[in-house]
């Protein structure tokens, strides 16, 4: 049980300045023994993320459950209108490090997700799909009145799937592939005979607008091989990142993210707000919880698992208690993690010292 048991506290202060958060239970009064530890697998870091990225291995999840707005925890901003600035120099390091294959999870509230949305955007993140986790009535039953609130009982939050923008000699996937097609000097339809298709290719792959599809590697490679043996010998080669030859296979299939769909699950998530076992307490506060945005192990196993291969790389800046990184390790994958705030690092790290299961 992640009871925390022997540690040094005191009641947390309510002393509400811009960026005090609410709620917090406990305050460790001594510093943790350690500001880093790992099994090998599991990297937990104590202090600004932005300090530790540089030492992490390159991503291929990054978990984001950050600032919210709503002053959630220490350093979280009391409105949405500072997220972008609050989240701008972690979107710019993650993007330095992120490869094609790199899926973002960014969790957050409605409004907090759509005015970090741009900073994404400029930074080479590609929207997929906006998930809604509904916590259903528990979320409110009996905190909300809604006689005085003038709007509906808010009992979601926000898991927005992106992922990073592959990009070569600067042009988008779509364009390039588009570009390197014309001038080969190739007639568009002659992409189906390529393909050894009847007309699928030339409207698939290289439609300039939404109906565009990623050609599996297979068909990019007989699609490379027909532009170098028919295409027109001076401007050889075509479809080549290095100049010297055409993209292998794999090097094709390595421009694209994992994902791996779970059967019967939709972009809605039906979950309870986390409590019983799970939600982690302090011990002689009434079971008050340990975090106020401790987030399920199953929803973070859920979208690990399905954007990354075992042994894969997931990256979560804002530990807190560390459940993508608990998750991660339950399924087989390395995680890097860090937390700023030495009492929450304590407890995160507690998950894994005594091989909890939670
Ligand atoms: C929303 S909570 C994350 C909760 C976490 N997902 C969990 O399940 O326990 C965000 C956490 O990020 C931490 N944090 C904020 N800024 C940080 C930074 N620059 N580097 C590391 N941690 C940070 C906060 O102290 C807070 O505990």
């Amino acid at each position: 049980m992640p009871e925390i048991e022997n540690m040094l506290v005191e009641q947390q202060k309510n002393t509400p300045t811009s960026t005090v958060g609410r709620g917090k239970a406990i305050t460790l009064t001594s510093t943790p023994p350690t500001n880093h530890w790992t099994d090998g697998n599991v990297m937990l870091c104590l202090g600004d993320s932005l300090d530790h990225y540089k030492n992490w291995s390159v991503p291929n999840v990054i978990v984001s459950d950050g600032a919210y707005g709503i002053l959630g925890f220490e350093g979280d901003t009391s409105d949405h209108s500072d997220l972008p600035s609050w989240y701008e120099p972690h979107v710019r390091a993650w993007s330095e490090q992120a490869t094609a294959q790199t899926t973002l999870w960014f969790w957050n509230s409605e409004i907090g997700w759509a005015v970090v949305h741009p900073v994404l955007e400029r930074y080479g993140w590609r929207y997929v799909n906006a998930n809604v986790w509904n916590k259903g009535k528990a979320h409110v039953a009996g905190n909300v009145n809604t006689a005085k609130i003038r709007r509906f009982p808010v009992v979601t939050e926000m898991c927005v799937q992106y992922v990073f923008e592959p990009r070569i000699d600067n042009l988008t996937l779509q364009r390039w592939l588009y570009r390197e097609w014309k001038r080969s000097g190739l007639a568009m339809r002659k992409a189906n005979e390529a393909c050894g298709v009847v007309d699928a290719a030339t409207r698939k792959y290289f439609d300039q607008g939404h109906l565009w599809y990623y050609p599996p590697p297979e068909m990019f490679v007989k699609i490379a091989q027909y532009a170098n043996d028919h295409g027109m010998p001076e401007g050889r080669p075509y479809f080549s990142k290095n100049g010297i030859r055409p993209m292998s296979l794999e090097e094709w299939a390595a421009m694209r993210s994992t994902f791996n769909c779970p059967m019967g699950v939709n972009n809605v998530w039906e979950r309870n707000p986390l409590k019983g076992q799970e939600r982690i307490k302090v011990s002689g506060l009434n079971g008050k919880a340990a975090h106020l945005n401790q987030k399920p192990l199953d929803l973070m196993r859920m979208i690990i698992e399905a954007s990354s291969d075992e042994g894969d790389v997931v990256w979560e800046p804002f530990g807190g208690l560390f459940s993508a990184s608990k998750a991660a390790k339950l399924i087989g994958r390395k995680a890097f993690a860090g937390e700023i705030d030495p009492t929450y690092f304590q407890i995160g790290l507690n998950r894994f010292q005594n091989n909890e299961l939670f």
